[in-house]
């Protein structure tokens, strides 16, 4: 039995193995419409979310599964004081996979210590989200055609985002990649990122605080939300949530094929004037996470 806790878990080969399925789900939905018929996947989300859980939900319906779970802790028995590790062998007794989100960093890991089925880590603390991963490196394979060979501007949050710390640790083990690190000096890639994945990989990057600097040189900027949940002293969110906005006078000086990306949900980091720039990816980022997680639950289903 596999499960998906970090995108490490899985090899860059299955990883194109997922995006050619993904990819073939994109050209021919009908012919996946009934590949988990019978089969279900519970939705376990101690944190809120939009996207995540309904593009799961989505995508098992659309493989004609059926889903059920609770979008808060407050609507389940964790609210009772349940361990994390109960609930997943009790839900596994109903589903035949779980989705999970969990405020805090390895519940996701030692849910599957203990789980009867599959766990998909949906995001877990400030940590990682590895499906989330998937959903950008389908889009930047869609958008650029590869998957290296690019430079990666990753602007925000670099601290607690833990989407960009999933996105990093996936494109280290691609060629010919060149990270340039645009934050507030407070929000910094941390550095166990900077020790365990940069250092370690001897990836070629940058750190600056000037997104206007960073622009003229980037194939591909992803925009992040200052994670107001994760910040311990409210006044330092108000410093620092406005860093970064982008709006189209700045894009201006950027390439005409780059790919703008964010995992969303967005505050105010990119006016919604950029969203009619062709060069805006996010709401294909969106779309792009339904597909992939269909894929993954082929795959740790043992379906593909
Ligand atoms: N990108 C993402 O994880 O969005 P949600 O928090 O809405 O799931």
């Amino acid at each position: 039995m596999r499960h998906l806790i970090d995108i490490t878990d899985l090899s860059n080969d299955e990883i194109s193995r997922l995006a050619d399925t993904a990819d073939r789900i994109i050209a021919d939905r009908q012919a996946f419409s009934n590949v988990c018929a019978g089969k279900k996947l519970a939705t376990l989300f101690f944190e809120p979310s939009t996207r995540t859980r309904l593009s799961f939900e989505a995508a098992m319906l659309e493989l004609g599964g059926s889903v059920l779970g609770f979008s808060s802790a407050d609507s389940s028995s964790a609210s009772k004081g349940e361990s994390v590790s109960d609930t997943v062998r009790t839900v596994g007794c109903y589903a035949d996979i779980i989705a999970m989100r969990h405020p805090k960093e390895g519940a996701p890991m030692a849910a599957a210590a203990k789980s009867p089925v599959p766990i998909i880590n949906a995001g877990d603390g400030g940590h990682c989200h590895p499906t989330q991963t998937l959903a950008d490196l389908l889009t930047i394979r869609r958008e650029k055609g590869r998957l290296g060979g690019f430079t990666i501007g990753f602007c925000g949050d670099l601290k607690f985002g833990r989407t960009v710390h999933s996105l990093i640790t996936a494109l280290a083990r691609y060629e010919d990649i060149r990270f340039v690190f645009i934050s507030p000096p407070e929000l910094v890639v941390p550095e166990y990122m900077k020790n365990g994945v940069i250092r370690r990989n001897r990836l070629t990057f940058a750190e600056t605080d000037s997104l206007e600097q960073a622009l003229p040189e980037l194939d591909i900027l992803y925009m992040t939300r200052v994670q107001r949940e994760r910040f311990f002293n409210e006044a330092d969110y108000i410093r620092l949530k406005d860093s970064y906005i982008l709006e189209p006078s700045k894009l201006r000086a950027a390439k005409s094929d780059l790919c703008i990306m964010h995992p969303l949900p967005r505050v105010n980091e990119i006016s919604a004037k950029v969203d009619d720039d062709p060069r805006a990816c996010y709401f294909k980022q969106v779309e792009n996470g339904k597909f992939i997680r269909e894929a993954l639950i082929m795959f740790l289903l043992g379906l593909m």
